[in-house]
């Protein structure tokens, strides 16, 4: 065990844990964070997506002692009221059906608009399809990306 102070949506959070426990134990099992899912924890469905300077990652592939400065961004941290231009177009085009990898799906959407506020039908098709949704959510997830761009 040892300690790491980390930086998560904005705070300075100190845990203790093996060096090599990945992140997404850490928000789940040590912050009681449990926005961000564990769906098959090899890095292969994206439902622990979260945002690392910006940037999603998986974070059942990041380990704790490989975060250090950085900052780490989770659904918890998108928006204070949960009114991201994302979570309203969520909303508006219903998206979600169980929901499970939906914080996944909008943490993903969120870093492609952090670097392009005015994706291409073609960008987003590629940005998103690597996040796996069992109920088959996937047009009304392009959809609610191409809105809540709109609104940016
Ligand atoms: S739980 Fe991390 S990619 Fe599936
Ligand atoms: S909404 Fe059920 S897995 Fe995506």
């Amino acid at each position: 065990m040892a300690s790491y102070n980390i930086k998560i949506n904005g705070k300075a959070r100190a845990v203790e844990a093996d060096a090599d426990t990945p992140m997404l134990w850490v928000l789940r099992d040590e912050l009681d964070m449990k926005g961000t899912k564990f769906g098959c924890g090899i890095g292969q469905c994206g439902a622990c997506t979260v945002h690392l300077n910006g940037n999603a990652v998986r974070s059942c592939q990041i380990p704790v002692s490989a975060v250090g400065e950085s900052d780490i961004t989770t659904i918890e941290g998108l928006s204070e009221k949960g009114d991201h231009p994302l979570q309203e177009a969520w909303k508006e085009h219903d998206v979600p059906q169980c929901g499970y990898c939906q914080a996944g799906q909008i943490m993903n959407a969120a870093a492609l608009l952090n670097k392009n506020s005015n994706p291409s039908y073609q960008e987003i098709e590629d940005a998103t399809h690597g996040n796996i949704c069992r109920c088959g959510t996937y047009n009304k997830i392009k959809a609610a990306i191409s809105t809540a761009a709109e609104q940016l």
